[in-house]
């Protein structure tokens, strides 16, 4: 039987979360923006190996505790794993969640790069509000890809020749998964009838330069690779069919393929390359009553 998808990539999704957020900044947001000061019961949605709650977890009030749900038994795993040893409670489970009951007992509900990949992101955030208890709260961390494609600054190199943003921006319309979803969530949102919304941006700028530690430089080198920046590239012909087929003109298609095929022979471990994913953090107040 074929492996489900993300059950393969766990190593892509341990390699590039560090990509995202300093550690500093998700502690400004429980503490001073999210305010939350009981321990609370979260559920994260598409939870992966449980990212989100090795990162959150250390950082709520003691006696919080943590529910992932994923497809993916082997994140599921490894996600087990991971929380054994910590001093949370936690609890897993294997599912679609487009085709569970969730019972609506969640403080908090989160996601992160999970909108995404649903087919109906506005379905999925009334599963996700349903879960939530009255006076809850819901948190969703999703990409707004044409916002990280224009944060990049690779040394020796005009942005338009590395990273063409018109015709970007076209393909990420027609792409099959919303990877702009970040800047759609707020409204979403408030069509859900979730109060107090706000949305704020990812903090983290990834800079790599030649005299940085020899050591974090090649972890960030691998974890920027990992995540598709100067990535080595398929076919030409495949590439350009796969583009035209995608709503741009075939001069279009070219124009990106060298513009890739740039960035992938040029980006290397002593590039100077800075990268903000500018990833969107929505989140708004469930009232119930
Ligand atoms: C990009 S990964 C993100 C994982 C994790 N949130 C993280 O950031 O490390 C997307 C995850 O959503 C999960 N997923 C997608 N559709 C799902 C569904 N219908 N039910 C449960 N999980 C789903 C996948 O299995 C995958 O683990």
């Amino acid at each position: 039987m074929e492996k489900y998808y993300w059950d393969t990539q766990l190593e892509y999704l341990k390699r590039t979360r560090d990509l995202y957020y300093n550690d500093d900044y998700l502690e400004f947001l429980v503490n001073s923006v999210w305010k939350i000061s009981k321990p609370v019961h979260i559920i994260d949605f598409g939870c992966g190996y449980g990212y989100l709650g090795l990162k959150l977890l250390p950082l709520l009030p003691k006696g919080s505790k943590y529910t992932g749900i994923d497809k993916g038994q082997q994140l599921i795993n490894k996600a087990i794993e991971y929380f054994h040893s910590l001093p949370y409670e936690s609890k897993f489970f294997v599912a679609d969640i487009e085709e569970i009951e969730i019972e609506d007992k969640y403080d908090i509900a989160v996601c992160h790069a999970f909108l995404l990949h649903i087919s109906e992101p506005q379905k999925m955030l009334q599963i996700m509000v349903n879960s939530i208890v009255n006076d809850g709260k819901i948190i969703c961390f999703e990409p707004h890809w044409i916002s990280g494609m224009s944060s990049y600054e690779l040394g020796g190199y005009e942005q338009s020749q590395i990273v063409p943003l018109g015709i970007l921006q076209k393909l990420f319309e027609e792409s099959k998964t919303d990877g702009n979803i970040g800047a759609k969530v707020p409204k979403y949102l408030s069509e859900l009838g979730v109060k107090n919304i706000e949305c704020r941006v990812s903090d983290k700028v990834n800079f790599l330069y030649s005299d940085k530690n020899q050591q974090d430089k090649k972890k960030l080198f691998y974890s920027l690779k990992e995540d598709g920046v100067g990535g080595e590239l398929i076919n030409k012909d495949q590439f350009i069919e796969s583009l035209t087929n995608r709503g741009v003109t075939l001069k279009e298609a070219q124009e990106q393929f060298e513009a890739e095929l740039l960035f992938s022979q040029v980006f290397n471990m002593d590039s100077s390359l800075i990268y903000a994913p500018s990833m969107k953090i929505t989140f708004g107040d469930i009232k119930k009553c």
